[in-house]
C-alpha cells in the first residue's frame, strides 16, 4: 500500500510502525525482553512517532499495541535504580509524556498481556481502550513503596471511580480484563486473536469520517476531565460552533438532504 508517512527517526525500533491501512498508523512497544518496561529511549520513539503522526496529514488514526506477553509493565525499575528520582523527573521523559497526552488525533490502544503501572498510564492517554480476555491490569507500585506516577492516581478515580482505583492503587493486586471493562476502563474485551483486527476494524472507521470534527470532538470529551460542568458546556458549544464553518461540515448536511454518501475532504476543509 502506498504511504507517504515514512519517519526515518524510529531507527532505535524500540517502536516499530506500519502503516496498516488508508490513514491508520499501527505503532509496537517493542522491548519485549524487558516486557515493554517504558525506558526513556522508547517513550523518546514513541514521542518521535506520534509528532510525525500528528504533522501528516495521511496519518488519521493511531493504534498503541504491545505484545501477547506485554502491552508494557511500566516504568523502567533498572533505570529507577541507577538514577533515582532523577528518572522519574526527567524533563524530557515528562516532556515525551506530555506528548501523549496533547496528541490531537484520535489513538485507540489494543492490549493484551501485562498492562502495569505506568503501562496502565499510558492506556489511559489512548482515547477508546480495548484488550483481549487475558489481558491483566493493575497498578503495583505500592509493593515498589511508591505510587503512581504518571496520571494514574488522577485518572482512574475519574475512569473507573473511587473505590476501584483506591483499591488498584492501595493493594497493588491484578484485575481481569473483565472486571475492567465492568469498571469502564476498556470498552470492548476480545479473545486474543480477534484484538488488533478489531481495533483495526475501530481506526478505519474513525480515518474514515471528518478530520477536523474527529480532532473537536476528542477535544470536547477531553475537556469534561478538566473542567466544571457548565464551563465543558461552553467549551461544547465554542468546539461545536468550529464545526459549522468546515466544507466537511457542509457536505455532511447536503449530502443527507440529497440522500447520497458524503465525499468528506478531511485534512484539505477548512
Ligand atoms: N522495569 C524494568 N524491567 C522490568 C520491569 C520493569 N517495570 N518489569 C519486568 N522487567 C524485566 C525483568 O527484570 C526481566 O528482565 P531480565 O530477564 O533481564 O531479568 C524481564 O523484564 C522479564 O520479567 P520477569 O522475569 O519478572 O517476568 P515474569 O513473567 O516472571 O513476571 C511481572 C512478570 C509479574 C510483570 C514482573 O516482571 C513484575 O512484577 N514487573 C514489575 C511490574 C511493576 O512493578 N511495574 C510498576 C513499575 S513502577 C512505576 O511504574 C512508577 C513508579 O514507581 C513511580
Amino acid at each position: 500500500m502506498f504511504t507517504s508517512f515514512k519517519p526515518e527517526s524510529s531507527s532505535s525500533n524500540l517502536v516499530k510502525w506500519e502503516v496498516k491501512s488508508p490513514g491508520v498508523l499501527l505503532l509496537e512497544l517493542n522491548r519485549p525482553q524487558k516486557l515493554n518496561a517504558l525506558s526513556k529511549g522508547l517513550l523518546e520513539s514513541l514521542a518521535k512517532l506520534l509528532q510525525l503522526a500528528g504533522e501528516s496529514e495521511e496519518i488519521r488514526c493511531v493504534i498503541l499495541t504491545g505484545n501477547r506477553k506485554a502491552f508494557s509493565v511500566g516504568a523502567d525499575i533498572q533505570d529507577m535504580a541507577e538514577r533515582g528520582v532523577a528518572a522519574y523527573l526527567d524533563p524530557e521523559r515528562l516532556d515525551y509524556w506530555r506528548s501523549v497526552e496533547t496528541f490531537p488525533k484520535p489513538i485507540v490502544a489494543a492490549v493484551n498481556g501485562y498492562v502495569l503501572g505506568g503501562g496502565c498510564e499510558l492506556m489511559m492517554l489512548c482515547d477508546i481502550a480495548i484488550a483481549a480476555e487475558g489481558a491483566k491490569f493493575g497498578q503495583p507500585e505500592i509493593t515498589l513503596a511508591s505510587i503512581p506516577g504518571d496520571g494514574g492516581t488522577q485518572r482512574l478515580p475519574r475512569f473507573v471511580g473511587k473505590s476501584m482505583a483506591m483499591q488498584m492503587v492501595l493493594t497493588g493486586q491484578l484485575f481481569t480484563a473483565q472486571q475492567m471493562r465492568d469498571a469502564g476502563l476498556l470498552s470492548e474485551v476480545l479473545p486474543e486473536d480477534a484484538l488488533l483486527e478489531r481495533a483495526v476494524e475501530l481506526a478505519q472507521q474513525i480515518a474514515g469520517l471528518p478530520t477536523i470534527a474527529m480532532r473537536l470532538a476528542k477535544a470536547a470529551i477531553l475537556a469534561a476531565y478538566e473542567l466544571p460542568l457548565s464551563q465543558g458546556l461552553t467549551r461544547e458549544q465554542q468546539l461545536t460552533e468550529q464545526t459549522f464553518s468546515t466544507e466537511d461540515r457542509a457536505e455532511g448536511i447536503a449530502s443527507f438532504l440529497e440522500k447520497r454518501k458524503p465525499d468528506f475532504k478531511g485534512n484539505n476543509s477548512s
